[in-house]
């Protein structure tokens, strides 16, 4: 909206005598529309026309005439309230969208500047489960809309895949493992095991220390260790790679835990040099004062922690992508657990510290529980994702029997539905996962979402716009006409926003409203049976709202299929 700032600018110049570049910086952005699209707050003015601000605002509302710009200059105590032609805001929005120099609602103000997103992360050698679906979605959201703001993002899954639970693992897998069945289901078979060990430790004390002892021998390298450590992780990744490729997402770098293992000494030994440290009990730690626990960098038996290799990751990750923002899209659970790593970080001195940002999400709840697996527990994101296209495939089928490509369709629209079920809700509210409300076709779905993209797809097909046909502000005098071409202009405040709060919900919420305007209006405007320049207009307004809708699903990690 900079260009209309400079065009009041122009007209504010002689009566004020005030400079365009001064004024630019006074005009705001009233807090709410109907109090007018720009705000002139005359304080300023008190000394130089010896009045009060309120009377000057008056006056100059008084003396401002006709112009093709503004509907309507009023006063409202010392602010001046200017309100463009509707005419005039409809050309720059529609124009913008359709040939804009750059993609409507991007920018550049990252300025190539690195974000670091660490994401999804699930642990080796267990199940993907439904809480690492929300730190997917959100994290891979994120790095799309970083991405449209002109900033690097950077997405780390950090795997879970080194840590004393491995030794654990080993040492059950060595007494009760079975290769057939590792091979058949690597991470049942690991969980399983994993359980036993659990179970069994209760009464034999010794395999505790056996755990132990498998843990250090992976730490100092030991060969069976390690290619059985090697095996359980190539397994569980093959695993999780047919998630990430059913919900359409890639990683810039799996640069798990294990990945730290060489750096750790040296992690310590500087953690040390700063003076932060202490031993007690034989192990090492840094006090974090009064408010928070310790943090334990390494166990007297000498073994490290998620911490020393998230402190070791953070300093490599500055050292190699010198990023403005690191953010851990990680569970609430884990709030103190990431205060306490980053205070490490600010007493080590590293004026980087403030730009690591936690961002927690709350849980998943299921509203029926017929998901939960045999041993009710774990709900295996995998099964979800493979139901909800079963469903789509099902409501297809009923809806549109003729559709082609249906197998497309059903794993856009059931996967469509998961991801906009989850980010539709803010993301520090635990989620109730209900089926029958994420794929409702005319509630506030993904589904919703991508059947008025769809809707508007079909229109089009039948008469898509001229592309010589010039935009006309003047040809919209509809309310609903006026309320969608509004919320067309509010897409990139929106994203803004959303990147302002790390919560795509912002923009899940925007497409919500945006397509319930859109339904409105071609409910109560004629487009096709409409005539002349009346339906070149509207056909182009049908156009830019399905560029935002699919632009905006794009954002959220959703396709939009064009039929459906
Ligand atoms: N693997 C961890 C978990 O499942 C999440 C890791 C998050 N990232 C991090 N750098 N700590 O709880």
């Amino acid at each position: 909206m900079e260009n209309f700032k400079e065009q009041i600018a122009v007209i504010l110049e002689g009566p004020t005598g005030l400079d365009r570049e001064e004024i630019k910086l006074l005009l705001e952005v009233p807090p709410s529309p109907d109090m007018g699209d720009y705000a002139f707050p005359c304080f300023r003015l008190a000394r130089t026309f010896k009045k009060g601000p309120a009377e000057i605002a008056a006056k100059l509302a008084g003396e401002l005439g006709e112009s093709p710009l503004l509907a309507r200059v009023s006063n409202a105590g010392p602010y001046l309230n200017f309100v463009l032609k509707r005419s005039v805001l409809a050309e720059d929005i529609l124009s913008r969208i359709r040939e804009g120099k750059q993609v409507y609602g991007s920018s550049s103000r990252g300025g190539g500047r690195a974000v670091v997103i660490d994401f999804s992360s699930p642990n080796i050698a267990k199940p993907f489960g439904v809480g690492h679906l929300r730190s997917t979605v959100i994290g891979h959201s994120l790095h799309r809309i970083y991405t449209f703001l002109g900033y690097k993002a950077v997405g780390i899954n950090h795997l879970g895949d080194w840590g004393t639970q491995f030794g654990k693992t080993i040492t059950a897998y060595k007494k009760w493992g079975s290769e057939a069945q590792l091979k058949r289901d690597p991470i049942g078979h690991l969980l399983q095991l994993y359980v036993r060990f659990h179970d069994e430790e209760e009464k034999d004390p010794q395999l505790e220390e056996e755990g132990r002892y498998w843990f250090r021998q992976l730490e100092e390298g030991n060969r069976e260790a390690l290619d059985l450590w090697q095996t359980f992780r190539d397994l569980s990744l093959r695993e999780f790679q047919r998630i990430y490729r059913l919900l359409g997402i890639e990683f810039d770098s799996y640069q798990g835990e294990s990945f730290y293992n060489e750096r750790l000494a040296g992690t310590i030994a500087e953690i040390v040099n700063k003076g932060i440290t202490r031993e007690s009990q034989g192990a090492l730690i840094v006090d974090l004062g009064e408010d928070m626990p310790p943090c334990l960098l390494r166990k007297k038996d000498g073994a490290t922690l998620y911490v020393t290799r998230d402190i070791s990751a953070a300093l490599y990750r500055f050292e190699h992508y010198r990023f403005a923002k690191a953010l851990y899209v990680v569970g609430a659970d884990q709030v103190l657990y990431f205060k306490q790593f980053f205070k490490v970080l600010k007493l080590m001195g590293l004026k980087w510290a403030d730009r690591c940002q936690h961002v927690p999400f709350g849980l998943v709840r299921f509203k029926d529980g017929r998901m939960s697996t045999r041993k009710g527990k774990v709900i295996l994101l995998e099964e979800v994702l493979n139901k909800a296209v079963q469903l789509s495939r099902e409501i297809i089928a009923e809806k549109n029997p003729s559709l082609e490509d249906q197998e497309t369709v059903a794993r856009q629209v059931g996967i469509g539905a998961i991801i906009f079920g989850d980010l539709s809700n803010d993301r520090i509210k635990d989620v109730e996962f209900d089926w029958e409300k994420i794929l409702d076709f005319s509630g506030e779905t993904g589904p919703y979402i991508q059947y008025s993209h769809a809707r508007i797809c079909s229109i089009l097909r039948k008469e898509a716009p001229s592309a010589k046909a010039p935009v006309m502000g003047e040809a919209y005098t509809a309310k609903e006409e006026e309320a969608l071409l509004l919320q067309l202009g509010r897409f990139p405040a929106a994203v803004e926003r959303a990147a302002d709060l790390n919560k795509p919900s912002v923009i899940a919420r925007y497409l919500i409203d945006l397509a319930r305007d859109f339904n409105q209006f071609y409910h109560h405007c004629p487009v096709l049976k409409a005539e002349g320049d009346l339906k070149q207009a509207r056909l182009l307004l049908a156009d830019a709202t399905r560029e935002v809708l699919a632009r905006g699903l794009y954002l959220l990690g959703i396709e939009a299929p064009e039929k459906m």
